[in-house]
This record gives structure tokens, sequence and C-alpha cells, in this order.
């Protein structure tokens, strides 16, 4: 296998899609090559991303489809059709359930944006996690990439990178500076790795 095929499953913004499309551009993941986007939100700004970078792209929406089977099976159908070996999923808004992750052992890497165990599991997502940081008052944060279990944010650690708190931080002001100076960082790179592990098996 000359490089590792990753899909990257989104529902916004896809600023963590971006990071990986530019570490893929500047050599920081040369053992791995971004083959799909899927997004579960019709509107997702992150498929403007995608499709800029001249990535395919996809919309699997489970309202359409009915049922959460039915929408894990048409995500696993375009995983086959393309050859997938990494799924990264980036700010997917979406429990994966057992029958989806127990297929994917160690190849579906999720970033969470707290240092995992803290501010994790269901219900914890996006900004409410900054919310949840900051009402405790912890002094750090950080953000988290692990591989995906059928555990909300239980799998094995990859990698966690920690940053401080300001007094003065919002939940938004935390949030941005969690992804600038942790998840843009330690995603690429946490992909890269899984990658040069999956094609030197
Ligand atoms: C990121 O902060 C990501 O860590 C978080 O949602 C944001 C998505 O932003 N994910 C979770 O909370 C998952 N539990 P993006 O669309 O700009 O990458």
């Amino acid at each position: 296998m000359n490089c590792a095929r990753i899909a990257v499953l989104v529902s916004g913004g896809g600023t963590n899609l971006q990071a990986l499309i530019d570490a893929e551009k500047s050599g920081i993941i040369k053992n791995g090559k971004i083959e799909l986007v899927i997004s579960n939100k019709a509107g997702a700004y992150a498929l403007e991303r995608a499709a800029k970078a001249g990535i395919e792209s996809a919309v699997v929406s489970k309202k359409e489809l009915g049922s959460h089977e039915a929408f894990e099976d048409a995500i696993i159908k375009l995983l086959e059709d393309n050859k997938i070996d990494i799924i990264v999923l980036a700010g997917f808004m979406v429990i994966l359930s057992e029958r989806f992750t127990s297929r994917y052992p160690k190849r579906i890497i999720n970033v969470h944006p707290s240092l995992i165990p803290s501010f994790c599991g269901e219900g914890f997502y996006g900004l409410r996690v900054h919310e949840a940081a900051l009402a405790y008052g912890v002094k750090v944060t950080g953000a988290t990439v692990h591989f995906v279990n059928e555990i909300p944010d239980g799998g094995e650690i990859i990698m966690q990178k920690a940053v401080a708190i300001k007094e003065d931080d919002t939940p938004e002001s935390l949030q941005k500076r969690v992804m600038r100076l942790a998840e843009w960082k330690i995603l690429p790179l946490a992909v890269e790795k899984v990658s040069l592990d999956i094609i030197s098996k």
C-alpha cells in the first residue's frame, strides 16, 4: 500500500478538515491521502472546503434514510466503494453504534476538544465542552485525539495537547484557542502516525 486512504466525516464548519487538507499539502501527512469527505448535513461549510481542495464528497442524511441503521449502512457502502482505510471524525456530531465501530477497530479516529477523561462522553460536544470546563473552573484544558470504539469518547488515546485557560475566557474564545493551539496541530500528527502504522503492516 502506497498511502492509507482516508475518509473524513464532518457535520459543520470543517476547520479540522481544513487542518488535514493543509497538512497533506505541506507534507505533514505523507503516508495518507484524503479521498472522501462525508457530511451528515447538506449545508455544512466543510463540503465547500472539500470542493475547493478537489476532494470528492457526499451527504448522507439520517432524516432522509429514516433510521440510524440505514444511515450507517449508507456510510459503510461509501467507505467500502472507496476502499477507505482510515475514518477521521472531524467535528462529526453523530454517535456511531457498536455495529459500526466494531467493523473498524483502530481505524476510526476522533478529535475531542478536552483532555479526556474530562468533559467527554454523550452530551459533550462543540461549545458545550468549553462551557463545562469554564463552569467547573479548571485551569488547564486541551484536546484529545483517540481511536473510536463503542464507548463515546472512550477509545484508546493517540495524542493530547494541553491549553491554559485565561481569566477572561468565554466558551467561544476558549474554543478558538483550543482549536488553534491543540486540535489543528495534533489531529494531522495523529492521522500521519496511524497512516504510517497501517501502511507498514
Ligand atoms: C471541534 O472543536 C471538534 O473538536 C468538536 O467540534 C468542533 C468541530 O469544528 N468535536 C466534538 O465536540 C466531538 N465530540 P470543525 O467543524 O471546525 O472542525
